[in-house]
């Protein structure tokens, strides 16, 4: 292997830190790793001293690969500098919402959709946390038996908030959610539209009809921020085209990439046991008729965000002979 890409990680929050210590546990080909951030500091990353940098146009130069997890808007930092990025060579992988919905950006869950990166023009989103265990779940269920409709609620942890949901379950921080969350469950994540749904349940709906190629697909969300550290949780129930045993979703279920399931429809993992574990785990299946339901945990920081934008990365790497530059990978460029 030659001697690997110049990545950038924007941001040192939660995610920042995940696609860090996710680059290294996966060993990804790396020349040169930077960090960026609003600001200038010494920082230690998963056990990792880094010099951040400012993120600003210039710190783009010779960047083959720009992991973005600041914030969102605006003012967020993709929205701010990607196109900076890509007008410097490098392959843009966005882990917040600003894109996931423009025509011409791949939403992308390799396990499901992978195939979608060949169209990229410089940019790859990677979807919202509860979309992805979501679509990991469902897309096995699509191929084998069609999927008619989908009712899911999230039990989600702080975590998916950033530093500041953390925070504000270990105490001392009062503005990260509506409600106080210690000894709490709320039901709003995100604003509210004028439809009843949340900017959160909104996400859920539309990420996974565009992951799934599935435009039409109804999907009912409703999203709840619960007490935990981190992994989210959800409870799904899906109605597939045609009546199915139980047996088969087993098989289905147990083959599954990216699924991690034991074969007894009785398991119940829980956000504990999910935290640090990149897979989606599953459990409490069961059947009736053509209605299959499940209960499914992920750790919202890797396979929500870190390790999947890091198995973007790798494809879009893989995918073309050589590693000295990226701007020669995968279709045209913006
Ligand atoms: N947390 C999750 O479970 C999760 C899952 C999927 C996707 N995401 C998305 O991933 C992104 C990061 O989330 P997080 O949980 O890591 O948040 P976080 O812990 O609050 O960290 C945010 C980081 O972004 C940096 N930042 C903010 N604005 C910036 C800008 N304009 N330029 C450069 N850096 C900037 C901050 O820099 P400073 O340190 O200098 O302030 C901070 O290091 C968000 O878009 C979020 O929606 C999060």
């Amino acid at each position: 292997m030659p001697e690997g890409y110049t990545v950038a990680v924007v941001g040192a929050g939660l995610v920042g830190e995940r696609l860090v210590a996710e680059l290294r546990r996966r060993d990804f080909p790396l020349k040169e790793l930077r960090v960026l951030a609003r600001s200038a500091r010494s920082s230690v990353l998963a056990g990792e001293t880094f010099e951040v940098g400012v993120a600003e146009p210039e710190a783009f130069e010779g960047v083959e690969f720009a992991l973005f997890a600041g914030t969102e808007g605006e003012k967020g930092a993709a929205v701010q500098l990607a196109r900076e990025a890509i007008s410097r060579g490098a392959i843009v992988i966005d882990n917040g919402s600003d894109f996931r919905l423009d025509p011409e950006v791949p939403l992308v869950v390799p396990e499901v959709n992978a195939e979608s990166l060949e169209a990229h023009k410089g940019v790859a989103a990677n979807p919202n946390c509860s979309t992805i265990q979501l679509v990991v779940t469902l897309a096995p269920l699509a191929r084998e038996f069609g999927l008619k409709k989908v009712v899911v609620s999230t039990y989600q942890a702080v975590s998916g908030a950033g530093r500041g949901g953390v925070e504000a379950l270990e105490g001392g921080r009062e503005d990260a959610f509506p409600k106080p969350i210690v000894g709490n469950a709320i039901p709003l994540i995100g604003g509210v539209g004028e439809d009843g749904y949340t900017t959160e349940e909104k996400k859920m709906k539309e990420e996974s009809r565009k992951i799934l190629s599935l435009p039409d697909l109804p999907v009912f969300p409703t999203a709840v921020r619960i007490p935990v550290h981190t992994g989210h949780s959800e409870s799904v129930y899906v109605e597939t085209e045609r009546d199915v045993d139980l047996s088969e979703v087993l098989e289905v279920l147990g083959v599954a990439p990216g699924v991690s399931f034991s074969g007894d429809a009785a398991d119940y993992p829980t956000p504990l046991e999910a935290a640090g574990d990149p897979k989606v785990s599953v459990g409490r299946v069961r059947v009736e008729g053509n209605a299959i339901e499940y209960w499914c945990v992920s750790d919202n920081l890797l396979k929500g965000a870190a390790t999947n934008a890091v198995q973007i990365a790798e494809y879009l790497a893989g995918a073309h002979s050589g590693v000295t530059s990226a701007s020669g990978a995968l279709g045209a460029r913006a």
